[in-house]
């Protein structure tokens, strides 16, 4: 979900509505304004786009303080009604809220119990109602008063119809940030929202409270029995607005496509070590005794996160011969796992916000674990919450869909292999033969990507099928995985993957001319135990695609997409991008909206 505030002399309409645009990209399914004007309290919402919301807006309303929100439905279905900003009975306060209140049930009875008439299905509509029945005297006295009742996560702007002018935002578990204007101040849940506005922004950290007016800002602790003043200096923007523009490009997901030469480049710059063959990660902040201490590594991200984890479990065992594997975090969170300090522990999510990373980081540092990020937003919670790792430098992503963010974690992966390699076994000609391979990475996926026409025109080809299953062995498996997961969030084909070595105790059943298979095929030591694969699928009259670096017999493969041969363990990064272009295009041909995929959001800062 996305949320946008302003306070200041414009008219907030304007101003709140583009912000609602530039973070539609968190939640798509209802949108609503609530502004404070001479008419009193305009409240405007509906289910469906930020477009939509235009439309229901009436041409006169005008407000110089409000509140708005865009929305990814967790309680309630999506629906004018469970659209924010929520309301009092009395329609005097008005809320915006991103997370979760775990006790909303227990809170909402007690609300209808003390006769309180609640207008919607959702958990949040009862901040509005703490906060009006609140008996203390001010704005920000009730918000605090509010908070000490719920339990959960919040990212929650407030204001208050009969007192215009001021803002009270609040954090836990969900971000918030404060952009400073001239005589103006606008609060988001996400930077994308301010970057047109302005260069100085203010991160709340958890059980903080910020009280904004067109002046400026004052924040606090949000403890309701012992407040206490905070001290937040203003921090220039990490990305310019042009990050957050099409640029020409069609959708955000061919615009990150196109931007991996670059990414990777930056993600590279100032890393390697050409002296000894190895890299450079002052990030990590590990002394090489520190890092040849370390008996285990276990990766943790979610969604493309945790298939980069996967490829980067790979890579680790294979350069440095430590015992690696990746877990989905939202699963390690749960099962109260053994957090052991020989293990390194890698946090891995692109923006650095998903609820379930970031409380497995807590689970793991309330053990007393050791945990790096590798993250892409620098500012986000995850980032701040390990204190050391390695940004990604993918710049900002978009598109639902993670591209730049996947291949920099791959990038970023290979480079921490290659750090613990180093200090161990991995001898110097390896070193350089990675050094190289990944300095010619830029350059091989600008190939790929000029490869283009040939790929849309096989996807295109595919794009009647109903189910498809992608297939790779070893670091080819988390690449199908990811290029399976890429066709199923954005083409809404079923896409299964697969081991290719268990396709045979199994799903070999449902082979049939009418299922396709993508196989990762690159040319490593596992080339022939894949092309006898290709053969027990072909020998049940199954169409193969071939993803690969290596020289195919014509005719072996119903058809081929060739990728530039990479050094073999970073033929994953190569394979994947093509992959990438191949569900984009499947999806283009089915006419699929690409940025704005049915039931998802980029990042999930729920549980
Ligand atoms: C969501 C997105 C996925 C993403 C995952 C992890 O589910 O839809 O595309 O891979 O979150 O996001 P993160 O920001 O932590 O990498």
């Amino acid at each position: 979900c996305g949320i946008v505030g302003y306070v200041g002399s414009k008219n907030a309409v304007p101003l709140l509505v583009e912000g609602l645009h530039r973070l539609e990209y968190r939640g798509y399914d209802s949108a609503g304004v609530a502004v404070a004007g001479p008419d009193g309290l305009g409240v405007h919402k509906t289910a469906g786009r930020v477009a939509d919301l235009r439309r229901v807006i009436p041409d006169g309303l005008v407000g110089t303080t409000g509140i708005a929100h865009t929305r990814w439905a967790t309680h309630g279905e999506p629906s004018d009604r469970n659209a924010h900003p929520h309301l009092d009975t009395k329609r005097r306060i008005a809320i915006v809220h991103n997370g979760v209140l775990e006790n909303s049930d227990v809170l909402r009875k007690r609300l209808t119990g003390e006769g309180v008439e609640l207008a919607s299905d959702t958990d949040s509509e009862v901040l509005a109602h703490l906060i009006a029945r609140s008996e203390e005297s001010t704005l920000e006295e009730a918000v605090r008063d509010a908070l000490s009742q719920v339990e959960g996560t919040y990212g929650i702007i407030a204001m208050d119809a009969e007192n215009p002018g001021e803002l009270i935002a609040a954090r836990r578990g969900s971000p918030i940030v404060l952009g400073l204007g001239e005589k103006e101040m606008l609060i988001a849940s996400d930077t994308a929202a301010l970057v047109r506005f302005t260069e100085q922004v203010i991160y709340l950290e958890d059980d903080e409270l910020a009280t904004v007016t067109a002046d400026g800002y004052r924040t606090s602790t949000s403890d309701s029995t012992d407040p206490r003043t905070t001290t937040r200096p203003p921090t220039a923007l990490e990305a310019g607005s042009v990050d957050y523009e099409l640029g020409g490009h069609p959708d955000f997901m061919y615009k990150e496509m196109t931007e991996q030469p670059d990414a990777v480049d930056r993600c590279l710059r100032g890393r390697l070590d050409r002296r000894f063959m190895s890299a450079r990660l002052d990030g990590i902040g590990l002394t090489p005794r520190e890092y040849q201490q370390i008996r285990r590594v276990k990766l943790l991200g979610c969604g493309s996160a945790y298939y980069a984890g996967q490829l980067g479990a790979e890579l680790i065992e294979q350069l440095a011969r430590i015992p690696a594997d990746a877990e989905p975090a939202s699963e390690f969170r749960y099962r109260n796992p053994v957090v052991d300090p020989e293990t390194l522990y890698v946090a891995i999510s692109q923006s650095g916000e998903t609820l379930d990373t970031l409380a497995a980081v807590h689970e793991l540092k309330r053990k007393g674990g050791r945990v790096i990020g590798l993250v892409n937003v620098v500012s986000s919670s995850i980032a701040r919450e390990c204190g050391s790792g390695l940004f990604l430098h993918a710049g900002p992503e978009i598109s639902v869909a993670a591209t730049k963010s996947f291949t920099n974690m791959g990038v970023a992966l290979a480079l921490l292999a290659l750090e613990l390699g180093r200090v161990r076994d991995l001898s110097m000609a390896d070193g350089r033969r990675l050094v190289d391979g990944l300095l010619a990475l830029p350059a091989q996926l600008a190939g790929i990507l000029g490869q283009e026409p040939g790929i849309a025109g096989i996807a295109r080809k595919y794009a009647g099928a109903e189910h498809m299953f992608f297939v790779g062995r070893v670091q080819g498996w988390p690449v199908a995985r990811e290029g399976a997961q890429k066709l199923k969030e954005i083409s809404y084909v079923h896409a299964e993957a697969y081991q290719a070595s268990e396709l045979k105790h199994g799903p070999l059943a449902l082979i049939d001319p009418e299922m396709p298979t993508v196989v990762v095929l690159p040319a490593d030591d596992l080339l022939a135990k894949n092309l006898s694969t290709i053969e027990e699928i072909k020998a049940r009259g199954g169409p193969v695609v071939a993803v690969t670096d290596a020289d195919l017999p014509d005719g072996l493969v119903t058809d081929v997409i060739r990728v530039p041969r990479a050094e073999r363990e970073l033929a994953p990064i190569t394979h994947s991008v093509a992959l990438q272009l191949f569900a984009y295009h499947l999806a283009k041909a089915l006419g699929r909206e690409i940025d704005r995929p049915r039931n998802l959001a980029k990042s999930v800062t729920v549980e």
